[in-house]
């Protein structure tokens, strides 16, 4: 097996591109990366393993079972289960840079575009808990809005004497990729409380996507290297139309050329997850975990392993599913606990390398599950998942797959 040395890394080929500046090495060394070519339109770009036999294995929900490790026979085999490593997919042009803007540590620039309701929220959760934030620019095309909440938010006190708040800033609409994460929360035309809407989330879908596109295709353009963080609906379509429409030319053509599928993180499950818990209590049920979108697919499942019971699963799924319209039969949008529990709290997680809820891509589709963001890549959460559970699971993930995104 050959290995090279790049700017620190250790790149082993695996059919990818490795660069010309490469240097042969004798021996491999942490970082690992398996540098690899595979079907850019469905498949992962860069991602963690914890044991060689991840390397190819089919992208389905199936990553998301906890598999008993294999006993090493190689070299090889021995290193990556003791180090990990990352699978770096060169089908997209900007592996090498996403890569390396991976590896950046705290403070971190963020903008946020939206400053509506949820983005409000967002933004004070960010202001308050985000000490790995240095600055947070703010743009809305409501220029008011944007003024107020500068003027609001520069003039929060801090916790703790001497603390420093990250600072707001309006940001100018063509400086918005100027960050290492970019936090979306805009939308048109949130059905009004007490509209008959039905499904108030996917009612958003087409005119979100074609106003999320010329953001996307600023991203492709200035070669952006952060996370694009969606937030609003709905969140895990958006993120593939995302993903899609930074990936395609003049014509219309995919040439992978945008942004990687791990640059985009969809931020809707978070809030699932404590509407999940909550209602669990109010009803006395045990809760185990949330799976799929922020939507009428999502799973709520009583326990992962052999003490999943559907009967109770379906339960916690109605109630949380549901748990949006009892604030909307109040008379009021509900945003104060998305804002906080999918997106601030989540994105934050996300920025400390922590588990979180949130959809990540596999297979061609964004799927909401706990995953963590690691120097080396993306790493999802692999539970012993009871096969009744991950059968739905595999029913939601086709759904996704299937969906009409350009329809
Ligand atoms: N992820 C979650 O958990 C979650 C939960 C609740 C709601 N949401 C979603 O969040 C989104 C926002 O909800 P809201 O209540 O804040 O809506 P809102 O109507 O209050 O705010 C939308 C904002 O988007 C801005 N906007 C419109 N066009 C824009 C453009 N082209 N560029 C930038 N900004 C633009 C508007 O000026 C407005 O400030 C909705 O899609 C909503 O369904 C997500």
């Amino acid at each position: 097996m050959i290995f090279y040395e790049y700017n620190g890394f250790c790149l082993c080929p695996w059919c990818g591109e490795i660069p010309t500046e490469a240097v042969p090495v004798d021996e491999c060394f942490d970082p690992l990366v398996f540098v690899a070519h595979y079907p850019p339109e469905e498949h992962r770009g860069v991602f963690r393993i914890g044991q060689l036999s991840e390397l190819d294995a089919p992208e389905t929900v199936d990553l998301l079972r906890q598999h008993q490790a294999e006993p090493a026979r190689s070299a090889l085999e021995r290193f990556v289960l003791k180090h990990g490593a990352t699978v770096l997919n060169t089908a997209f042009s900007n592996a090498y840079d996403v890569l390396k803007a991976m590896q950046k540590t705290a403070p971190f620039r963020v903008n946020l575009v939206g400053l509506g309701d949820v983005g409000g929220t967002v933004l004070t959760g960010l202001k308050l808990l985000g000490k790995e934030i240095s600055e947070i620019g703010i743009y809305d095309p409501n220029t008011a809005q944007c003024q107020r909440y500068a003027l609001e938010m520069n003039q929060i006190l801090p916790i703790t004497d001497g603390q420093e708040l990250p600072p707001v800033v309006v940001r100018d609409v063509d400086a918005l990729f100027d960050c290492d994460v970019l936090l979306f929360t805009a939308s048109l035309g949130v059905p009004a409380v007490g509209s008959a809407v039905k499904d108030v989330r996917m009612a958003q879908y087409a005119r979100n996507r074609d106003m999320l596109a010329q953001y996307a295709k600023a991203a492709r353009d200035c070669h952006f290297t952060g996370l694009f963080a969606q937030i609003s609906d709905p969140v895990d379509h958006l993120c593939r139309a995302v993903f899609l429409a930074s990936n395609r030319d003049e014509q219309g053509n995919f040439d992978g050329r945008g942004l990687l599928p791990e640059q985009i993180q969809g931020y809707g499950l978070g809030v699932m997850h404590a509407r999940a818990e909550y209602y669990a209590k109010q009803l006395d049920l045990p809760f185990g975990a949330v799976f799929g979108p922020h939507g009428q697919d999502l799973i709520v499942a009583n326990a992962v392993d052999e003490r999943y019971d559907d009967a109770i699963s379906q339960r916690l799924t109605q109630a949380t599913v549901a748990a949006n319209l009892d604030v909307r039969a109040l008379g009021f949008k509900p945003y104060i606990a998305p804002g906080l529990s999918s997106a601030a709290i989540s994105v934050l997680r996300t920025l400390r390398g922590e588990w979180h809820d949130g959809a990540v891509p596999f297979g061609g589709a964004y799927f909401g599950c706990r995953s963590r963001m690691t120097r080396q890549g993306v790493q999802l959460e692999q539970l012993p998942l009871n096969l009744q559970l991950q059968a739905r699971m595999e029913t939601v993930h086709r759904t996704l797959r299937e969906f009409d995104y350009d329809g």
